[in-house]
């Protein structure tokens, strides 16, 4: 078991390992119970390294034997590791333990998952496999034998012999520990190849169990894609002879890029028409190209200490989006991030889970793989790109390859090359890493004598810790139109660093109208106050797409504030406009889907947070519904039309063209069964050969409450189908009537598909419930109380998938009493739950504050 008793670990606390490993060689002989791990290691005195305490982590090990250059040592053994007295020079520790992977439902270490090996090492899960100084500054080349009898045995780096019942690998590279993977089973693949730029060809596979070789080809051109698009815009080449992703059903996170070994949770990488929907098939493309990127963004140059993972993550986020968007095109990709950042790390940084990019404590890393780290460290990389320019960038970065090749670096030596690059002093830019929080940028303007001006200020509300803000470095990207819509001062960077700073325009020759914080230049939070006839003008002219789709963002926002504070009716000028733009056929329907797109419940209640009332759920969904079915009748005659301009003809293909007319297609298909109870969507369901149209349909149905037959058909037709089981659990759960919720994920709990202990599956029910605002926050509290209840029974299997499921309940405090004492006292009972994991413990103590 983990250390029970919590220890805060700190940045400040770095020092390096007292030790140099040269050299790893490990023998695994596999057994579901009683796998033998038998490790030789070369250890030298690290002259950077003053501390000589020989401590190897080590967790739920059964320790064999134990020596050091042939003698027998009996180690002192502690909850977390062993300690040793060793010889002043060089000398090789060799130890043999035993584990039990088979039992071992925490996911973390080597496991098993429908009868095949892998590992999840990333963070500290390598030390569940062997004793080791389980760092990430430690890095080493690993030698590694695997024996079992299964046809395929696979780990890092590249094959070397192998046998009836062996094989050995040995990868050249050194890296450290959490990049380790093992894999072992009775596997397929879906064999690839790949001609470098060089001119090397390297051997590629998807191996994934049988049965599911149908699902890979589209994987498998999406490494391809990554791995030219590497070379052209980064010029980064792959590195080994062979890269292989495999597949499995029990997995905590998305995938995981150990080198040249990378596992996926099964549905970051399976795809075909007929089983995914085309946001499936982007997410998985973009996944596979985060862990391929991860090669050189991670893996070739990784994190000294943990504190430093946006350096790795945020990074290759950031070079992920830019691939989507060179494969999908900028405007949607940048509206899809924004709402994504403005859902998840918004309301992360914004509640009592707020913590910096580079946070300078924790108690359970696991518990950092956070949105503020990955996409906002994401933003941070966006914000010093357009600071310096895109030339500036490039040569930057690929200063911080060549500097940095082969060793674990911090946010130090990454903001140093771009400090040497281009003169500039980042010092003020850093903060971006340590302050915590998302700015509020307000702004008004002013206009005389041709000559416009932009007043901002900026300040940050305090987050736990940190009370007393200064202020940041903001980009902010502004435009100006003329009042006939044309483009008077074309995209300008606004470098702001003040706490108040003016801005101003001359030789103008009317006022202009703004478009401010173009592209999402800086994740803040814009206050303007503009009057609704000047987002409609932005609505129908601006001219930079992001800004275009905010001011229609702005309006519904405030329409529905509107109709939920005052009971206002909804805003028919800001629909006209949207009407004006949906009728508009040269206009991307990718873009014009995305228009449709109303804000979140969990949004809306966030923002009726910070104007100081208290959101009343079951009210933010009855103006929503009422919003849609007034839009739906309002635009009734324009719906065939939109129907007929979307329909796709040709064979399904999930790229950018097909994908935009399928979602502006859903997106009517909604409105029509407003309208017509139903009968296009079952029409569309029974008639549906792809899952992107037949998923939809679907939902429409269990809207219009006429999805019984709909449910039976689909769980018949894919019930050997785990990741479209996946959907149907997810969907029953998520589209739910606000008073039915809690009862639905009761009822689906019972199902004898319900595995509780498949993170996909847990999060299908419990994840759907938490994202149905209405339902999970009913009066009451059954959400609160079903959802606190499997938490408990999850945390003892598996506290990792546990402990991200907590922060459900991280926006507590914006509700009234009554849904607030309900809400602690879930929390609190969680709390209370003797032998609590330290994940857990730790989630629920910094949400309760
Ligand atoms: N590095 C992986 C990725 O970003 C995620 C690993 C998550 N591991 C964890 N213990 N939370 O692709
Ligand atoms: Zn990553």
């Amino acid at each position: 078991m983990k250390d029970a008793a919590p220890q805060t670990i700190y940045l400040s606390d770095y020092t390096p390992y007292g030790f140099v490993v040269e050299e790893v060689h490990l023998t695994f002989r596999l057994s579901p119970t009683a796998t033998r791990v038998l490790s030789r290691i070369r250890f030298s005195p690290n002259p950077e390294g003053p501390d000589r305490d020989f401590f190897l982590h080590g967790e739920d090990l059964a320790l064999i034997s134990a020596s050091i250059d042939g003698t027998p040592v009996q180690p002192e053994i502690t909850p977390q590791g062993l300690r040793c007295d060793v010889p002043d020079g060089p000398f090789v520790w060799e130890a043999e333990v035993e584990i039990s992977p088979e039992t071992n439902t925490a996911l973390e270490g080597l496991y098993m998952s429908n009868g095949m090996y892998c590992t999840q090492c990333e963070a500290e899960g390598f030390r569940k496999i062997t004793y080791y100084p389980d760092r990430p500054d430690v890095m080493s080349v690993f030698t590694v034998r695997i024996e079992g009898p299964h046809p395929v045995l696979l780990s890092n780096g590249n094959p070397g012999a192998s046998g009836d019942g062996w094989a050995e690998w040995h990868d050249p590279w050194p890296k450290p520990a959490y990049l380790f993977a093992l894999v072992a089973g009775d596997l397929v693949n879906h064999p690839g190849q790949f001609t470098t730029m060089s001119g090397k060809k390297v051997e590629l596979n998807i191996w994934v169990r049988p049965g599911d070789e149908g699902k890979c080809a589209f994987g498998m051109e999406a490494l391809k894609k990554s791995m030219r698009w590497d070379e052209e815009v980064y010029g980064r080449e792959y590195d080994l002879d062979i890269f292989n992703i495999v597949a499995v059903d029990d997995f905590n996170m998305g995938a995981m890029e150990n080198k040249g070994l990378n596992i996926f949770n099964s549905s970051a990488v399976l795809a075909s028409p007929e089983t995914s929907t085309d946001a499936n098939f982007e997410r998985i493309e973009a996944i596979i190209a985060h862990e391929y990127f991860h090669n050189w963004t991670g893996n070739r140059i990784t994190c000294r200490d943990w504190f430093q993972l946006c350096l790795k993550e945020g990074l290759t986020v950031y070079r992920d989006s830019q691939f989507t968007t060179d494969m999908r095109g900028a405007a949607v990709k940048r509206i899809n991030d924004v709402s994504d950042l403005r859902n998840r790390q918004f309301p992360e940084d914004q509640g009592p889970l707020s913590h910096p990019v580079r946070p300078e404590s924790f108690q359970e890393i696991n518990n950092f793989y956070t949105a503020t780290v990955y996409e906002k460290g994401a933003e941070v990389i966006g914000m010093l790109k357009r600071l310096v320019g895109d030339e500036a960038y490039a040569k930057a970065v690929a200063l911080y390859f060549d500097r940095h090749d082969g060793q674990a670096c911090t946010i130090e030596d990454w903001l140093q090359v771009f400090e040497d690059t281009t003169g500039r002093d980042l010092s003020q830019f850093k903060r971006w890493y340590s302050q915590s929080g998302t700015p509020r940028l307000r702004v008004s303007e002013h206009y005389e004598d041709g000559t416009y001006s932009l007043q901002f200020s900026q300040t940050t509300p305090p987050t736990p810790g940190q009370n007393d803000k200064q202020p940041q470095v903001l980009p902010i990207e502004v435009g100006l139109l003329s009042p006939n819509g044309d483009e008077v001062v074309p995209t300008t960077l606004l470098e702001m660093t003040k706490a108040e700073q003016r801005f101003e325009f001359t030789g103008l020759s009317s006022k202009p109208v703004a478009s401010i914080l173009r592209g999402f230049s800086a994740p803040v939070v814009l206050e303007r106050d503009s009057s609704r006839e000047e987002r409609a003008f932005l609505l129908a002219h601006d001219t930079d797409p992001f800004c275009r789709w905010e001011a229609g963002n702005a309006l519904a926002r405030d329409g529905l504030l509107a109709m939920i504070t005052d009971g206002a009716a909804p805003d028919t000028a800001w629909l006209d406009g949207l009407e004006t733009l949906l009728r508009d056929s040269a206009l991307d329907p990718d873009f014009r889907a995305s228009m449709l797109d109303l804000p979140g419940q969990s949004e809306l209640a966030q923002a009726l947070h910070e104007r100081g009332v208290t959101p009343d759920p079951q009210a933010i969904y009855d103006a929503l519904e009422r919003l849609k079915m007034f839009r739906a009748e309002r635009w009734a005659d324009l719906l065939p039309q939109l129907a007929k301009e979307t329909r796709v003809t040709e064979p399904y293909a999930p790229d950018a063209d097909q994908v935009g007319k399928r979602a502006l297609g859903n997106g009517v298909l909604h409105m029509l069964t407003r309208l017509d109870g139903g009968a296009a969507a079952q029409k569309q369901f029974d008639s549906a050969d792809n899952m992107t149209l037949q998923l939809a349909a679907l939902a429409a149905l269990i809207w219009a409450g006429e999805a019984d037959a709909a449910l039976r058909a689909f769980h018949d037709r894919w019930q050997h189908d785990r990741l479209v089981m996946d959907k149907w659990f997810g969907l029953q759960v998520a589209l739910a009537r606000p008073d039915r919720a809690a009862e639905q994920a009761k009822a689906l709990t019972e199902h004898p598909k319900f595995d509780w202990k498949n993170p996909n599956r847990f999060r299908a029910v419990f994840g759907s419930l938490a994202a149905n605002h209405a339902g999970f926050h009913y009066e009451g509290g059954a959400g609160y109380d079903l959802l606190a209840d499997w938490l408990i029974r999850l945390d003892a299997k598996n506290p990792q998938t546990t402990a991200r499921m907590c922060a459900a309940f991280q926006a507590w405090r914006r509700y009234d009493d009554g849904r607030q004492a309900r809400m602690r006292n879930a929390l609190q009972r969680i709390a209370g739950t003797p032998a609590l994991s330290r994940d857990t413990t730790e989630m629920v103590t910094r949400i309760l504050g």
